[in-house]
This record gives structure tokens, sequence and C-alpha cells, in this order.
């Protein structure tokens, strides 16, 4: 024992004070004593790697670079749980797979923000622009009706026929589609489809589909590449250039589509009942509610969303189907069951509950979008751990679903749809206000697609590949590695194949 802390007692005890350093000293050592206790007592002991003077926001930062957005978070999570704090360009990221947390900013007002390199976002197009990484919270919310428009009501009714007839065209042409093998570039086929379905759907314009996809194929990359870099990659001119002309090589592809579409409505006679989204976007600005670049940015945005997630979902679900032979046979017996002769037109497609459980399952085991990214707009408090305004948040959703409620979690099996599951702990498309604007019209287009598909095909990928041979990457979405041919299909027509216990074909009659 030391003589000093009996000294201090007796001060404080008689609250005589004899030397003012002693009680300068005495007051601080109070003070530091308080606040000490209350960051303990209230301190977010956030787990995730140490600071280690500055070496860890490095390490962790180029995790992320090196391996991708998904598969860093992944790893974090892992290693340190389900509420994990790192840094992302020197910025304080909390990755989240827990539902509660999870569903919490999800449906909260407050992050309603997304995180991502400014520079890089400027490069193309997308910083204070467009719905995606728009960070301007009032024309987000601007220009977010006018997608929320197109996307749900008579637009959400249109698609199934838009949907059939577009797949029924592309699966006539099959053939140019066919290598000497016998093999079809099926991720390309499915892509053609979702370009001419959104095509159709929001901007109705003739185009040159495959030169269309080749300029959104370089822009995504291009996207992936400058979302999380930093900001000395920019200071780099000719990099910067670079990426910039890679990404208006797309946007002057839309410049001259949106052109194209304000002559046709000039020089229409009447206008439709219902306008389409690049009409609507046309008159707003003709009103002086949005401006030229909104309007192309978000012209582009409607096109490339579709063709980024819908086609490589769509491809998965080809993959897995082929891995499970049984879930085939049910969906195959219930959409003759459900269409039989009838018209496809006059189905209800809330009936196809096999195929809808299998789409579910199909994003739930191999998601495109595993997470999303958001920002603190302002201080909040997540499952009892305080979050500053500021912090960039990752949602790792697709962890969530292979952690919590799922009856045989890291397995592909219907029967975890089998039971109702409550809405928090599935997510595919988000929720709340800053939620996939496209997730009701996204769930008819694959039923429509699938139902159309597989009512004529059955698909074989080639040298039996399945979804845990083929490479993948999972920067801001989880991607196969296009190379080779190996994501090619056989496509073997659907009346070899089926079993015929009484069924009718059903490819007897190609449905209109
Ligand atoms: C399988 C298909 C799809 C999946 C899995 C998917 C998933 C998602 C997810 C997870 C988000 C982020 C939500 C959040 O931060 O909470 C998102 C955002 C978005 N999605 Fe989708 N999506 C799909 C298809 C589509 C389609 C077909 C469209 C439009 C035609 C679309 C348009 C959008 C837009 C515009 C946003 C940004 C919304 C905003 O920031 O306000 N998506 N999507
Ligand atoms: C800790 O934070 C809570 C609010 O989160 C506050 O009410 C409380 O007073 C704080 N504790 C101390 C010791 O200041
Ligand atoms: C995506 O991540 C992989 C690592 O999984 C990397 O090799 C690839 O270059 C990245 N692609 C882009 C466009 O950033
Ligand atoms: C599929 O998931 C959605 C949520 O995205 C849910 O509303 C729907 O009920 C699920 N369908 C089935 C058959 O489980």
């Amino acid at each position: 024992m030391t003589q000093q802390p009996p000294d201090v007692l007796t001060v404080i005890g008689t609250g005589i004070v004899t030397d003012t350093t002693a009680s300068g000293a005495l007051l601080l050592l109070l003070c530091l004593l308080l606040i000490t206790t209350w960051c303990l007592a209230n301190a977010s002991h956030v787990p995730g790697p140490f600071f280690w003077a500055g070496l860890g926001p490095i390490l962790s930062y180029s995790r992320f670079i090196w391996t991708g957005i998904g598969t860093a978070c992944n790893y974090y999570n892992k290693r340190y749980g389900s509420m994990v704090r790192v840094w992302i360009n020197g910025e304080e990221t909390l990755i989240l797979s827990k539902s509660s947390a999870v569903y919490h900013v999800l449906k909260s007002a407050r992050y309603t923000a997304r995180f991502a390199s400014k520079q890089g976002l400027q490069c193309i197009g997308m910083d204070g622009r467009g719905i995606i990484f728009n960070s301007d919270v009032p024309l987000w919310k601007k220009v977010r009706t006018y997608f929320a428009k197109a996307l749900t009501g008579p637009g959400l009714q249109r698609t199934i026929g838009i949907c059939v007839s577009a797949t029924d065209r592309h699966l006539e042409r099959l053939q140019e589609m066919t290598d000497p093998s016998g093999h079809v570039d099926v991720l390309n086929l499915l892509r053609c489809i979702v370009v001419d379905i959104s095509n159709k759907q929001f901007l109705r314009v003739p185009l040159n589909e495959k030169e269309l996809l080749l300029k959104i194929q370089h822009y995504f990359d291009t996207w992936q590449t400058v979302l999380i870099k930093p900001d000395i990659f920019f200071k780099c001119g000719w990099v910067y250039k670079r990426h910039q002309q890679a990404a208006k090589e797309l946007q002057d592809v839309m410049e001259s589509l949106i052109e194209t579409k304000r002559k046709a409505i000039v020089e229409s006679e009447k206008l439709d009942d219902d306008l389409d989204f690049t009409s609507e976007l046309i008159f707003a600005q003709s009103h002086g509610e949005l401006s030229a670049d909104d309007v192309r940015q978000c012209v582009l945005e409607m096109v490339i969303a579709a063709p980024d997630t819908l086609s490589i979902s769509l491809f998965f679900m080809l993959m897995l189907l082929k891995q499970n032979p049984e879930v085939e046979m049910k969906i195959v017996e219930e959409i003759s069951t459900l269409i039989g002769e009838n018209d496809v037109l006059t189905v209800d497609f809330q009936n196809f509950r096999v195929l809808e459980s299998f789409i579910n399952e199909s994003m739930r085991f191999h998601p495109v979008v595993d997470f999303t990214m958001r920002k603190a707009l302002e201080d909040d408090v997540i499952d009892g751990t305080k979050v500053t305004k500021g912090t960039n948040i990752i949602l790792n959703i697709g962890l969530m679903h292979k952690t919590e409620f799922f009856p045989k979690p890291n397995e592909f099996s219907l029967e975890n749809f089998d039971k109702t599951v409550p809405s928090r702990f599935f997510q595919p498309f988000g929720c709340g206000p800053r939620s996939c604007v496209g997730k009701h019209i996204a769930m008819m287009m694959m039923k429509a697609v699938l139902v159309t598909l597989l009512s004529r095909y059955t698909v074989c990928p080639r040298h039996g590949n399945t979804l845990s041979s083929i490479r993948q990457t999972n920067n801001l979405s989880q991607q196969p590695v296009e190379d080779e041919h190996s994501l090619a299909m056989r496509f073997i027509p659907r009346m070899t194949q089926l079993p015929d216990h009484n069924q009718p074909p059903l490819t007897t009659t190609s449905p209109h």
C-alpha cells in the first residue's frame, strides 16, 4: 500500500483543501474515474479485428478489396459473430447477420442511405443520381415513386404476358444460341430474355439486345470495381477516365434510346392510358421535376436492374433443378395441373405454391444478392449496441438465411418452406423504405419465365457441372465466372422427358 490513497481520502473526508495542485489532481482523477465507468457501462463492445495502430483498418480493408465484399463479410461474421466492426476505407463499418438486428435496420427510416466510394459513384454517374446508390435522400424519395409506380399495379399485371411471350420467342430461336456440341449459352439466353422483357415493360423502343447486353456487362463490372476503391485510386487521372469511359458507353446508348422515345411521344397521335416508365420520366422532366441526367440515370438503372439479378438467379435455379430431379418433377406436375389445356394467361400465378417454395429456397440457399449496404443517418441503438451517425452498415442477409430459423439451413430442401416463414427470418429483397423496389415484379417474372421454359424443356449442364463445381465471385453480388463455356447447358425438349403417368404432354401446343 502506498501513502497516497489514504491521504486523498483524508482530504475528502475533512473537506480541507490545503494544496490547490493536489485538489486539481484529485478532481482530474475523479473525472477520469467517472468517464471510465461511464464508458465501461455504456461501451459498445462490438467484436472485430484490433486497431493495432492503424494496421487493423488496412488489413480489413484489403480483405474487402481482394476477396470481394460478400466473401469478406462472411469471413468476419463467421470469425467474430453476428455483429462485427471492421473498417472500409478507414470508416467504421458494422456487419450484421442476426435477424433481429437486420430487421431493425431494414424497417427503420434512419438507414435510407447507402455507403460507397463517392468518387467511384461519380465516375459511373450514380452519385446523387438514379436510385440504387443515390444517397441524396430527398431526390431518392422522389425518383423511387416513379420506380414504384412502374413496378406495381398495372405494370405488375402486364408482366406475365410479356414474360411468357418473350421467353417463347427466344426459345423458338434456340438454334441460333446452340453450339455444334448441342450446348446453349444459357446465361446469355436468359440475359437476352430479361433485357427484352425490361424493354417491353419500361422503354418500348426497338433496340439491339446483344450490343446493349455487352454494355450493361461492362457497366456492371466497372461498378463492382469502383464501389469501395480508395480515393487515391481515382487520383490517377487515366484510371478515372478509363472507368468513366466504360460507364459512358452505356450512358450514351441510354441517351439515344431516350431520344428515340421522345420522338415517338411527339409523333404519337394520342397517349397510352397507362404510360411506361420512360414516358413518365420524360414528362417529369418537361414539368421541371427531374433533370435530363436524372432521367437518363433512372432509365439506365431500371434497364440494368433485372439482367444483373434475375438472369443469374434463374441460372442458379436451373442448376439447382438439375441437382434435385424430384423437385423438378413436382414443379412440372404443378404446372401441368394448373395450366393443363388452358391458356397460361388465364392462370392465377399466386397458385404456383411449389414453384414459389422452390424460388424462395433457391434464393435462400444460393442467392445472387446476399448482402446490402446502408449508412446510419442518425444515432441509434441496434440490439443494445450504440451506433453513431455516419456508421456504415452491411446487412449480411445471405448468412442470416443460413444461421437462423430454417430446419435444414445448409441444405437445399423445400422442407425449409413447408411451414410459413416469419418475414423477419427471410428477406431476399429486403423490406422497409429502402427495400428492393422490384420485389413483386421480380417474383412474377421468375415464375413466368420458369413456367414457360420448364413446360417446354429440361436442361442438362455441361460435364455434369453443379453449383459447387463452377467458379464464382462475390464482390457486389454472387456471380459465376464466365470462362470457356463451362456454364453451357443442353436443352432437351420436355416431350421426350415427361414421365408418362397420364399427363398430357405440355408441349403439344405452343402457348400463343
Ligand atoms: C431475383 C431478383 C432480385 C433480387 C434478389 C433483388 C434484391 C435486391 C436487394 C436485396 C436490394 C437491396 C434492398 C435493401 O437495401 O434493403 C435491391 C434493391 C433494388 N432492386 Fe432489386 N432484386 C431483384 C430484382 C430486381 C428487379 C427485377 C428490379 C427492377 C426491375 C429491381 C430493382 C431494384 C432497385 C431499383 C433497388 C434499389 C432500391 C433503393 O435503393 O431504393 N430489383 N434488390
Ligand atoms: C448509458 O447510456 C444510457 C443510454 O443508452 C443512459 O441512459 C445512461 O445514463 C448511460 N449511463 C451512464 C453511466 O451515463
Ligand atoms: C471480384 O472478386 C474476385 C475475387 O473473388 C476478383 O478476383 C475479381 O477480380 C473481382 N472482380 C471485380 C470486377 O472487382
Ligand atoms: C416466399 O417468400 C416470400 C417473401 O419473399 C413470402 O411472402 C412467401 O410467402 C414465400 N412463399 C412460400 C411458398 O413460402
